[in-house]
């Protein structure tokens, strides 16, 4: 089968890969890397459970095809922790109870994450703003909500 070599960047380390031309970001992270954070819920960019940070930008990786980030720069959340240090916001997370099943959580984090790095002192009616792309099952939001408001105060 064909495949393509991409360069990715990720979590600060360079990676050269083999993939083939239609393979997902999604795939590549979890089935190569074994970045299991970001995770496969919908597979058609609605529930924003894949969300990893590309070039600065939240995007959902199960619609992303990898050849079309050869060269980027992505962050997921096995990437968030900065020394042996929790992120502030998976801190909050924590500390908020804003987790319950988890598994909407990584692509909570890093929507959040890439809204802290563009606005550090976000509004509520912003954060309430930019997670409404990113579907949670369990908490009600409140939880959540409450949690980006308390990173954005670290
Ligand atoms: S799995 Fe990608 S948006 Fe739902
Ligand atoms: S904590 Fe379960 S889907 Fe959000």
């Amino acid at each position: 089968m064909k495949t393509m070599k991409v360069t990715l960047q990720v979590n600060n380390e360079k990676v050269d890969l083999q993939v083939r031309p239609y393979e997902t970001l999604l795939e590549t992270l979890r089935d190569r890397l074994d970045l299991t954070g970001a995770k496969e819920a919908c597979g058609m960019g609605a529930c924003g459970a894949c969300t990893v940070v590309v070039n600065g930008v939240p995007l959902r990786s199960c619609l992303v095809l990898t050849p079309e980030v050869d060269g980027a720069e992505i962050t997921t959340v096995e990437g968030l922790k900065k020394d042996k240090k929790l992120h502030p916001l998976q801190e909050a997370f924590m500390e908020k109870g804003a987790v319950q099943c988890g598994f909407c959580t990584s692509g909570m984090l890093m929507t959040a994450k890439a809204l802290l790095d563009r606005n550090k002192k976000p509004t509520k009616k912003e954060i309430v703003r930019t997670i409404s792309s990113n579907i949670c099952r369990c908490t009600g939001y409140k939880k959540i909500i409450e949690a980006v408001e308390a990173a954005a105060k670290r």
